[in-house]
Parts: structure tokens; C-alpha cells; sequence
């Protein structure tokens, strides 16, 4: 393997088609075309229509990458693609065409999985990050604490019960009548608030991470002043909610850098771009003599940098590249790669 790889990463999983080069450990483009605005009238990302955008971007988004970083395709080394988690149809559209241009131009084709990518992306912005650490992951469609011990080796320890913490805070803020993606609205709003309703008994589901009943609680507040006929205070239910929400992350994360003996943790995920969990990891952290890591606010939602970063290491761990057969799939637990 040559020491500086050329590696195109793609990345259509959800609602963002990106596509990135990376020469190394050097970023060297990373374009992401959002739907967000697409999906935003129908309050959350319609699995069909995001399929069809995929199609027309795609292209156009890789040859965007290649030209932004001066990158000629006859230069790639290899490819990465998100082959999974995620809508099946929208990552249909990222394997198949990274099927092609592997083929087209004899390279070998990395299958990235997409949280382990998200874990990834810390070695962008940490270099000299090294394993063992752990990860608190929270996404959209992954919610728990992992620990990685190697380049390839990651283990989730614990992980939510139901919901995941971003499908929380979408689901919240859709209750409340914020647009979407709430996660982002939530944080603004919070900013105004207090964390001062009490919306769930956290000392009785301390034990479990879990996200299911926080949202219903919000709901069923809502309700309730409704039927008095009273106004919530947006502010203050946003930032009761997401306090609640994140404290129960962090302190499951805290709690199993103290069992392990781990001290380096860094953030993966679309919420790591929440700005009270990076606060409130990196002051619990500093209290309890940790390292904390985080990706710039840019890689923490989906990105191809991070999906390119990934195949870099599997490449680099020596793991076999996928065949043409690869297909995408829907649920793939962290550990699961390189299928
Ligand atoms: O990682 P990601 O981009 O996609 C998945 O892999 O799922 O995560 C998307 C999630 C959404 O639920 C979105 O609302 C949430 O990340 N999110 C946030 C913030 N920015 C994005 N949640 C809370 N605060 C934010 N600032
Ligand atoms: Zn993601």
C-alpha cells in the first residue's frame, strides 16, 4: 500500500450527498450537497424522494470532490462507501456508483460502515488520536457509548434501549412545531431557556439509556397545558429536554471511562454538534481527568471526509476491499465491516 493512498469516500446514507478525497491524513475536498430544504415541508426525510435526489447529485458532487481537491479520477487509489446504516434506496444510489467507478477505473472498493466513519472522523481533526478510547455515539439512528481498542476494532458497551438521541430531539421539536431537523433548532432555542420542567424522573431510569419515554413525556406535557388552555415556554421545554437527553449520554459515557479505566473519549454523530454535550462532556470530562475529542462542527453530521478516512484505516488494518456483489443494507451494528 502506497504510504499516502488516494481514497474518493462517498456518502449517500440519509439526506446529504457528499463526496470527498482524501490523500493520506491530508483532507484535501469534501463536498456535501444537503436535502434538508427538499425534505424540510414534509418534516423529516421522505425515503423515496431522498433516492431520487441522490441520483441527479451524485455525480455531479464526486466530480465537484475530484476538482476541488485537483484530483484526477486515473489518480484514485481506492474508494469508500457508506454501504450501511441507513435507507436502503438512498445508499443503493452511493454503492452503485462507486461499484462503477471501481470497476471502471480496476481500484479496490472499501465498505464503510457508517458509524464506525463517524467514529472515524475524530482522526481528522485529533491526528494523533490512538486507540483504546471510547466513543459516544449519537446520531440520528445510533445512540450509545463504544469503546474502540484498535485502527478496526469497535465494541459497542451500551446503547439506547429504543429511540436514538437525534430521532429524540427531531421528534421533540416536531412536537413542539419546530422545523426540521429539530436537533439544530432544539440547541438554538435551548440557548434562551431554563432546564427548569421536570419532565421524566431521571433517578428512576438512570440505569438504561433510553429515549423513548423523554419524547412522549414532551408530548404529553404539551398536551396537558393544552388542555388548561396554557402556552408552553418554548425555550425552557427545549432546554429541559435536550438536558435530560444529553446528561443521560454523558454520564453513561463518564461512568464507563471510570469502569474501564479508559480516559481518552471523543464524540461521533450528527448530536456531537450539540453545543451543551460538547460543553457539558468536555467540563465532566476535564473533571474526571479525561481526554476529550471532538470532530469540527463540519464532520459531525454526514460527510464522505469521514467515510474516506474510514477506508484509509481498513486499508490500512489490511482488511479485504468488497466485491462487485456489495449491496447496501439497512441495519449494521458497529464492528459489523468491511461485509
Ligand atoms: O449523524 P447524522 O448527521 O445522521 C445520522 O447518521 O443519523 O445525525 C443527524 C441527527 C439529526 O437527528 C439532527 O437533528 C441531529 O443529528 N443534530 C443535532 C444537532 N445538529 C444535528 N442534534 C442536536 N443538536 C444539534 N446541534
Ligand atoms: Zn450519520
Amino acid at each position: 500500500m502506497k504510504e499516502r493512498p488516494i481514497i474518493l469516500g462517498i456518502e449517500t446514507s440519509c439526506d446529504e450527498t457528499s463526496a470527498a478525497v482524501l490523500k493520506g491524513d491530508e483532507l484535501l475536498s469534501n463536498i456535501i450537497s444537503s436535502q434538508i430544504d427538499i425534505h424540510r415541508r414534509f418534516g423529516g426525510v421522505v425515503p423515496e424522494i431522498a433516492s431520487r435526489n441522490h441520483l441527479t447529485a451524485v455525480l455531479p458532487v464526486i466530480d465537484e470532490a475530484l476538482a476541488a481537491a485537483g484530483v484526477k479520477k486515473t489518480e484514485l487509489d481506492a474508494i469508500g462507501v457508506t454501504y450501511g446504516a441507513g435507507l436502503v434506496g438512498a445508499l443503493l444510489v452511493g454503492v452503485s456508483a462507486a461499484k462503477a467507478l471501481a470497476y471502471a477505473l480496476d481500484i479496490p472498493l472499501y465498505a464503510v460502515n457508517h458509524i464506525e466513519a463517524h467514529i472515524a472522523a475524530n482522526y481528522l481533526a485529533t491526528p494523533e488520536l490512538r486507540p483504546p478510547f471510547l466513543a459516544v455515539v449519537a446520531s440520528g439512528g445510533h445512540t450509545g457509548v463504544a469503546r474502540v481498542d484498535g485502527l478496526n476494532e469497535f465494541v459497542m458497551l451500551a446503547t439506547t434501549t429504543d429511540d436514538a438521541i437525534g430521532e429524540a430531539f427531531d421528534k421533540a421539536a416536531r412536537a413542539v412545531g419546530l422545523p426540521y431537523p429539530g436537533g439544530p433548532e432544539i440547541d438554538r432555542l435551548a440557548k434562551l431557556g431554563k432546564p427548569i420542567i421536570k419532565l421524566i424522573d431521571r433517578k428512576k431510569s438512570k440505569a438504561e439509556l433510553s429515549y423513548s419515554g423523554l419524547k412522549t413525556a414532551v408530548i404529553n406535557y404539551l398536551h396537558n397545558l393544552e388542555q388548561r388552555g396554557e402556552k408552553p415556554n418554548i425555550p425552557d421545554l427545549c432546554a429541559s429536554f435536550q438536558t435530560i437527553a444529553v446528561d443521560m449520554l454523558v454520564d453513561r459515557a463518564v461512568a464507563t471511562a471510570r469502569a474501564t479505566g479508559i480516559n481518552t473519549v471523543v464524540a461521533a454523530g450528527g448530536v456531537s454538534a450539540n453545543s451543551y454535550l460538547r460543553d457539558k462532556l468536555k467540563a465532566d470530562g476535564a473533571r474526571h481527568g479525561l481526554t476529550v475529542c471532538f470532530p469540527p462542527m463540519s464532520l459531525c453530521t454526514d460527510n464522505a471526509a469521514m467515510i474516506a478516512v474510514r477506508a484509509r484505516d481498513m486499508m490500512r488494518g489490511g482488511i479485504p476491499p468488497a466485491g462487485l456483489a456489495l449491496n447496501a443494507v439497512s441495519y449494521l451494528k458497529l464492528g459489523e465491516s468491511g461485509k
